[in-house]
């Protein structure tokens, strides 16, 4: 997705092209298709340099390194509006280069607008709806003669969620709006700075204030004006002093950041453990989960797969039910039956996921119940606007497919459930010991798949399409499974029920047909049925289980997982499709990193 990062400084700065270069390394996390910079001095000169491709590699083709200046703006972007081609990527300039801009998130009726204006006389270069943000901007501009009025009278025509930074080629400030997406203003000694990511800011200084939807603000060197989008309203507030960490991400030796992440997440796990018993919100989260009747989760991708883990979770440990819906179809679903005294949950790594953002907001504008955000990024647009926010402490989580979050989150669910258990004194199949399991369980998982993994793969590998089956508390972990393969290997994989799949998808079995079958111990009666169902029409069977000789005996290839918990087969399963994943798409020469058209943090609808 697009992010930006701009700075005024008080003088010319000689390094001002490194330093938005490696303010966009920062950026990079989102996935993008291109980068750009313009850079400017108080004399009217500027320097446009923009192109497809990754930041590093258009820094390089274009020299960012010489760039000098006193104003530099910064964009990386994620294709929405118009094709990612060098006129398509920010920034972008108005008619007569007299306001550069560039933004992130959606102008969602940038094609009516953008009629309009070319009827009014503007000149496009492309179609995207940065450039047509800055051309509304100009049109107001030349009307009020000033960027304060004009960005306020510009805000009314454009529609969607964005965040924006603007500079006049003759000025010498920078003017930043947030409305829906994130925006952060950083304050330091001769410099101000504004990001859409804190960590941008964070290599320059720990004086940050987040801006809060319909807010914007005008900033020089070495001071600000924050005002209300709609009345122009000064509002006082002044940026607080942050410890966060920028923690480089490195691979540290490893081919790619999936891989690593992998790798790293028994340890996460562990460091989660240690932070749950000690945090006050969790405590706190039970509390109001046990005291609530109607509680609503949600999330997208990876995270709705967690959620949904957590719903069997609540439901079998708790006996709490849980109403889960896809963020994208939370106000479809249960927008009618919304109440006061509801519960919402979202789930989110980034806590930037549009779909999510739009479900708190509608949350809060139906119901006036509390909201619980289960989130990775802590100072994320997400996590600010949850009463609670509950932190999964997975650190910086680099290669978009999800990996070592999805573990933490899924570990944060077996705890609240097993809590909310306790404090109501619902007796529990589980004790809060397997909780200790899950690093162990974890790291064996790697371990087995990286040994059986090849065997799969040569058992798939020329295969368009397979099923991920699974019952119960393993369907949430086929259908992160099947994610994954989509995400990486580009190759159609479909997670479902088991128990489904003879009402219509078994007519697709042939001759070597391949179907994972993913069983606890505890339903592998049921599952051996469905498994029959697949053999006698000549499939092949993979199975992700517990060692069981009955199971491997109907199998062709047997996954034997490390553990025979119950509670713990899901997240084990699901790092053997994780490891799948990653190999498939490195045999196929994919990037597992950065895998095409997906972005790690989608902030459009
Ligand atoms: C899958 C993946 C996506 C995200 C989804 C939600 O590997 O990365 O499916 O899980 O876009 O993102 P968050 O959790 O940031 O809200």
């Amino acid at each position: 997705m697009c992010g930006f990062f701009a700075i005024v400084f008080d003088k010319e700065n000689k390094e001002m092209g490194k330093i938005l270069t490696k303010a966009g390394r920062r950026l990079s996390y989102r996935g993008y298709d291109t980068s750009g910079v313009v850079v400017l001095d108080d004399k009217g000169n500027f320097d446009l340099r923009k192109d497809v491709g990754k930041i590093d590699e258009v820094a390089n083709r274009m020299n960012f390194h010489e760039l000098s200046g006193k104003r530099g703006i910064v964009q990386l972007r994620w294709a929405t509006f118009g094709y990612p081609s060098p006129e398509n990527a920010q920034p972008h300039a108005d008619c007569d280069e007299l306001i550069f801009g560039a933004h992130n998130g959606n102008v969602v009726n940038t094609h009516s607008l953008r009629e309009k204006l070319i009827k009014e006389g503007h000149k496009f270069r492309g179609e995207n709806d940065g450039e047509l943000l800055v051309h509304v901007v100009e049109k107001y501009w030349k009307r009020e003669g000033n960027m304060v009025a004009a960005i306020m009278k510009a805000a009314h025509d454009l529609e969607g969620d964005y965040a924006c930074v603007l500079t006049e080629r003759y000025g010498e400030k920078m003017y930043a709006v947030k409305k829906g997406s994130s925006l952060f203003l950083g304050v330091g000694d001769g410099f101000i700075c504004v990001s859409s990511d804190l960590p941008a800011i964070l290599d320059h200084t720990r004086h940050i204030l987040p801006l809060e939807d319909g807010e914007f603000v005008e900033f020089g060197p070495d001071n600000f004006i924050l005002r209300d989008l709609e009345t122009g309203e000064v509002i006082w507030k002044e940026p607080q002093h942050t410890d966060m960490e920028v923690k480089e991400a490195e691979k540290e030796g490893y081919p790619h950041f999936m891989i690593k992440e992998i790798e790293e997440s028994p340890k996460k796990a562990e460091e989660l453990l240690h932070l749950l018993p000690s945090h006050p919100s969790y405590e706190e989260a039970v509390d109001l989960i046990n005291a609530t009747e109607k509680i609503y989760i949600t999330g997208a991708g990876t995270s709705y797969h967690a959620a949904l883990l957590g719903v069997y979770y609540f439901s079998k440990i708790a006996k709490k039910p849980l109403l889960i819906s896809f963020a994208s179809e939370f106000a479809e679903l249960h927008g009618p039956v919304l109440e006061d005294q509801d519960l919402l949950l979202v789930v989110s790594q980034s806590g930037e996921t549009k779909d999510v953002k739009n479900v708190l907001d509608y949350f809060r504008e139906h119901s006036k119940g509390k909201v619980i955000g289960i989130v990775n990024v802590l100072g994320s647009t997400i996590a600010l606007k949850s009463d609670l926010v509950l932190p999964i402490a997975s650190d910086i989580e680099i290669s978009v497919p999800a990996t070592k979050t999805f573990i933490n989150q899924v570990t944060v669910f077996l705890y609240l459930s097993l809590l909310s258990a306790k404090k109501r004194m619902i007796p529990s199949p589980a004790g809060f010991d397997i909780l200790e399991l899950v690093p162990g369980v974890v790291k064996e998982s790697i371990g087995i798949a990286k040994e059986k993994v090849s065997e799969v793969i040569d058992a798939i590998k020329d295969i368009k399409e397979f099923y991920i089956l699974g019952y119960g508390i393993t369907y949430p972990a086929a259908l992160e499974g099947s994610l994954k393969v989509k995400e990486v290997v580009y190759v159609h994989s479909e997670g479902m029920y088991s128990g489904e799949f003879k009402h219509g998808p078994l007519s697709i079995v042939e001759d070597g047909y391949p179907v994972f079958f993913i069983t606890t111990r505890e339903d592998r009666h049921m599952v051996l049925s469905h498994m029959n169902e697949v053999k006698t029409r000549r499939g092949k069977i993979i199975t992700v289980a517990p060692p069981d000789p009955e199971l491997e005996r109907i199998s062709d290839i047997y996954i034997p997982l490390p553990t025979s918990n119950y509670f713990l087969i899901p997240i084990s399963a699901t790092v053997f499709f994780q490891v799948l994943a990653y190999n498939l798409g490195v045999l196929k020469g994919i990037d597992p990193d950065h895998p095409r058209n997906i972005s790690k943090t989608i902030t459009v609808d």
